[in-house]
């Protein structure tokens, strides 16, 4: 069973400024509710039991968010009001299940997987990109069900169209499993259009083997001199690592960039 998840948080999020020019991105609303509870709903309704978050300095705020609660209880105490203490207790479950880890450089997210090293028990874990939200559907649980199936590791998957291929991290497709499942040949971040195996796209939900953190180590830099995930991955997949595509059958959300933010507000109000 999958029980522990990361969540890398240090990113800048300069695409979303002036909103994050002092507040981190995943505590800005969607819908009246905070980016990163959306992500510990998945988790927690996913069983997973533990979550590291990884943060840097400048993401305090997010530490605050699950520690500082002396408002909350001054409030409680005052005035008995039943929505304010729901709001409270979920964040005491929450604080109870998180750990804070420091990635103080934005060196990639395989750098900061990295940090979890030490920390990691189990063979397996589950790692979400916050940016990337999955409503109607829960992507982790779906994907941990494909991971007690075949025992190996998943990533969540989409067609994207060609031309933004140099977005993403792009697969090259394998034998068909099932339906939405499909063995990974090769995976490469960011291509060109002309160097893109296909126009599938590996979006942030992501169940990684313990073994990752060995190609982590001695791993020297990718795309724009960054430590990447999608690089270990590959090194994994050369070695016949067996990862697993999953079309997910839920909408997919990039929290990440203005637009993309202003629509999730929409679509998650509509929903
Ligand atoms: C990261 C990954 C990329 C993946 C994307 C999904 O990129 O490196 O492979 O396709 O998330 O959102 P980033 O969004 O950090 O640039």
């Amino acid at each position: 069973m999958i029980k522990q998840a990361i969540i890398p948080l240090a990113g800048l999020g300069t695409r979303l400024l002036p909103l994050t020019s002092i507040f981190p991105k995943e505590l800005l609303p969607i819908n009246g509710k905070p980016g990163i509870e959306y992500i510990l709903d998945e988790c927690a309704n996913a069983g997973i039991k533990k979550i590291i978050f990884i943060i840097s300095k400048k993401k305090q705020m997010i530490k605050d968010y699950f520690y500082k609660d002396s408002f909350y209880k001054k409030i409680i105490k005052k005035k008995k009001d039943p929505r304010v203490i729901k709001e409270y207790k979920k964040i005491l479950k929450y604080k109870k299940m998180i750990k804070f880890v420091y990635q103080n450089k934005p060196l990639g997210t395989g750098d900061a997987v990295l940090k979890t090293k030490k920390y990691i028990t189990d063979d397996f874990f589950l790692m979400l990109l916050p940016d990337d939200l999955i409503i109607k559907k829960n992507c982790s649980k779906s994907m941990i069900n494909i991971h007690n199936r075949y025992k190996s590791s998943v990533m969540a998957s989409i067609n994207v169209p060609k031309k933004t291929v140099s977005r993403w991290g792009i697969y090259k497709l394998g034998k068909k499993l099932n339906k939405n499942n499909y063995i990974i040949k090769d995976v490469i971040e960011k291509p060109s259009i002309s160097k893109a195996p296909s126009n599938k796209a590996v979006i942030g939900r992501y169940i990684l083997p313990k073994k990752i953190f060995s190609r982590l180590i001695n791993q020297k830099p990718g795309k724009g001199g960054e430590i990447h995930i999608t690089d270990a991955i590959q090194s994994l997949i050369q070695s016949n690592e067996k990862f697993i595509a999953h079309n997910f059958t839920g909408k997919y959300l990039d929290c990440g960039s203005m637009n993309g933010y202003i629509k999730s507000t929409l679509e998650i109000a509509k929903s």
